[in-house]
C-alpha cells in the first residue's frame, strides 16, 4: 500500500517570499533524493497543503513534480459560487490544480464550531468537484484520559457512513478519495505523541469501523498526526497500521518534512 505524507502549512509562513524559500529547499531536496535513489518517493506520496493565500502560486510551482497540493478547508456553504463572504469554495480549490483538501482539523472543530452536519456538507462539496478529502479526527486530552477515544472516533466517523447512505454511488471509488487522519487533539503541537502500539490499536478500530460501514472501505489510508518529526517519524512508518503522517511544524522545513516522507518510503 502506498503510504502518505502530507504538510499541513496551517497559517504559515507569513510571506510569500518565505513560501519561495521553503518550495525551493523542497524542490531542490526532491531532486538530490531522485538523484541518489532514482525513484523518487516511489512509496510514499508526498502532499502540501499551504495557506489558502498562497495555494494557487504553490500549485503553479510544484505541479511539474510528484508533490500534490491540498486547501486546509473549503466552503460549507456551496461547491461552486455564492453570497459567501470570506468563503472559498471547492471548485475555486479545484480550478486552481489542487487535487485534495483537508476537513475537519481539530482547529477547525474548536475555533469554527464545525459540527459534523457542516463536515457532512463540506465532505459533499468536495467530492462533488473532485477533491479527495484529508479527514481528520480526534480525542481531546480530558476524552482520552477519560478513555473516551474510541468513542469520540465512532461518532466523527459518522460522517462518513452518513455520506455512503446518501451517496452509495461513491463507494466504488471512496477509498482512492478519501484519507482518515486520526489526530489526538493533546498531541498537536505539543510534542506529546501516544504510544505507537496505542496509534495502532486505535487504527485497527478505525478501519475495522470503515469495514463495518461498506465491505469496500476496508482498505482506506489511515494517517496518524501529531507531532509527528525526523526523530520519532521511523517508529510511527515501522507499524503496518499507520500507512504515513499528517505533518504540522515539523512540514515547514524541507529537511524534517522529506526525513518523515523517507521513513514511509519503505
Ligand atoms: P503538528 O501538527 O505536527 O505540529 O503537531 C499536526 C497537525 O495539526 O496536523
Amino acid at each position: 500500500m502506498q503510504a502518505w505524507v502530507i504538510g499541513n502549512w496551517k497559517q504559515n509562513p507569513a510571506t510569500s517570499h518565505e513560501v519561495d524559500v521553503l518550495l525551493d529547499d523542497l524542490c531542490a531536496a526532491m531532486n538530490t533524493a531522485k538523484q541518489i535513489s532514482h525513484d523518487n518517493f516511489a512509496h510514499c506520496q508526498i502532499m502540501v497543503a499551504p495557506s489558502l493565500i498562497h495555494l494557487a502560486a504553490v500549485q503553479a510551482r510544484l505541479k511539474d513534480t510528484p508533490i500534490l497540493c491540498a486547501a486546509q478547508d473549503i466552503s460549507a456553504h456551496s461547491a461552486s459560487t455564492g453570497a459567501y463572504t470570506g468563503e472559498c469554495s471547492a471548485q475555486q480549490i479545484a480550478d486552481v490544480g489542487a487535487t485534495w483538501t483537508i476537513l475537519g482539523h481539530s482547529e477547525r472543530r474548536q475555533y469554527h464550531q464545525e459540527s459534523n452536519d457542516i463536515l457532512l456538507q463540506k465532505m459533499t462539496h468536495a467530492l462533488s468537484q473532485k477533491l479527495g478529502v484529508v479527514f481528520c479526527i480526534g480525542e481531546t486530552q480530558a476524552q482520552y484520559d477519560a478513555k473516551q477515544t474510541l468513542t469520540v472516533l465512532d461518532n466523527q466517523l459518522t460522517v462518513v457512513k452518513a455520506l455512503i447512505d446518501q451517496q452509495p454511488e461513491l463507494l466504488d471509488t471512496l477509498s482512492t478519495r478519501l484519507i482518515i487522519a486520526y489526530e489526538p487533539v493533546w498531541a498537536i503541537g505539543t510534542g506529546k505523541v501516544p504510544t505507537v502500539s496505542e496509534v495502532s490499536a486505535t487504527h485497527k478500530h478505525i478501519k475495522q469501523t470503515l469495514a463495518e460501514f461498506a465491505d469496500s472501505q476496508a482498505n482506506m489510508t489511515v494517517l496518524y498526526g501529531g507531532s509527528v518529526n525526523a526523530d520519532n517519524a521511523d517508529s510511527f512508518a515501522a507499524d503496518p497500521m499507520i500507512d504515513g503522517a499528517l505533518v504540522g511544524g515539523a512540514s515547514l522545513k524541507a529537511e524534517s518534512f522529506l526525513t518523515i516522507a523517507s521513513a514511509f518510503d519503505k
